[in-house]
């Protein structure tokens, strides 16, 4: 059975088009992730499906309930942590607890033993007496964690679950993320922008960019879409002559030049170095560093955008300025 059903959905802000009519489903159980760069629709996905925003047309459903027809229903069956910090800091970490509990009209009784439950389950039962402002990033990530899960939901929305922790605590985070998917069965949707994360948590990745989808698979087939190895050869001279050669040999799946680097897929690449060392010689090119590896979702970003993440993000920011320009000159 789906936990969520989408189809063609769509929210546009002013005539620009933040999600671009994407389809997915998530299975009951899956652990699935939204990754793309800063400005790919992750929140605004995450924010139509949890209600918060109204999409502009598109179907979705959560828990078998629309989330334009039954909004209350789906607000019932889901948890969210927002990438806003949403905590009251002048409250203990239990009274944070307490009152979204109540909220969700949760009894006394019922309210005590869950958020004991919740507590124990986030490692913050000795500190649920404390101020929330005298937590650290990692522990009000957590309390935000057990937060949606008072109400066991089905299915939990994660919106950049990690964003800004150290590695340590990220760490932890992704163990607790892990942990409620498999234990406690918790239908979890995430955002991230860290490749790692992604790769590390995810059943299932919906790679964005630009509102839309450009792959959708288990971290496995889509690194498998590459084909093989990656070798990379640091370069030096105009390789232009060597790239139109190097595409005639049908055992490089793909080929990418990105800066003074030129990286290429292929099975059993170390036996391929040689040969490609050679042809770079031949045709004039120095080659100053060899690299081999397995792909990484960076690379499956590259493949299906043609840019490294990070580019696409310092890209996006330009993107958000221009928009911002012609608008003030449309109202002027
Ligand atoms: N309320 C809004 N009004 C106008 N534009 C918006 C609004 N909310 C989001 N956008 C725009 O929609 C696009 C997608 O934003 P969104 O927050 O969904 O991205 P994201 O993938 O979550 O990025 P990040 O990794 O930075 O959190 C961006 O270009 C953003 O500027
Ligand atoms: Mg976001």
């Amino acid at each position: 059975m789906n936990a969520i059903k989408v189809e063609n959905l769509t929210k546009k802000f002013n005539g620009f088009v933040a999600v671009d009519h994407i389809s997915f489903s998530v299975a009951t159980g899956e652990l699935f992730g939204l990754l793309g760069p800063n400005g790919a629709g992750k929140t605004t996905t995450i924010n139509m499906l949890s209600t918060l925003l109204k999409p502009t047309s598109g179907f979705g459903e959560v828990n078998g309930f629309d989330i334009s027809k039954n909004k209350n229903d789906v607000r019932r069956s889901i948890g969210v942590v927002f990438q806003e910090p949403a905590l009251d800091t002048k409250l203990t970490g239990r009274e944070n607890l307490e009152f979204h509990a109540m909220m969700y009209g949760i009894n006394k009784e019922t309210r005590r033993e869950r958020i004991k439950k919740v507590l124990e389950l986030v490692d913050l039962s000795d500190r649920a007496r404390t101020l929330v402002e005298k937590y650290s990033g990692g522990m009000k990530r957590r309390l935000e964690i057990a937060r949606g899960l008072i109400h066991r939901p089905k299915v939990l929305f994660l919106d950049e679950p990690t964003l800004g922790l150290d590695a340590q605590t990220k760490r932890h985070i992704w163990d607790y993320i892990k942990m409620l998917n498999k234990e406690h069965k918790v239908t979890i949707i995430l955002t991230t922008h860290y490749m790692e994360e992604a790769d590390f948590l995810c059943d299932k990745i919906a790679i964005m960019d630009y509102g839309k989808f450009v792959a959708l698979d288990t971290p496995e087939k889509l690194k498998d879409i590459l084909g093989g190895d990656v070798v990379s050869l640091e370069i030096k001279g105009n390789s232009d002559i060597l790239m139109n050669q190097l595409k005639k040999w049908d055992w490089i799946k793909t080929m990418n030049k990105h800066d003074e680097v030129l990286s290429m897929t292929m099975e059993k690449g170390e036996r391929r170095i040689p040969e490609l060392i050679r042809a770079a010689q031949e045709n004039e090119v120095d080659v100053t560093c060899v690299h081999l590896r397995k792909p990484s979702l960076e690379d499956v970003f590259l493949h299906f955008t043609g840019r490294t993440i990070r580019e696409q993000e310092s890209s996006q920011i330009d993107r958000n300025r221009e928009m911002i320009r012609w608008r003030t000159w449309r109202r002027r």
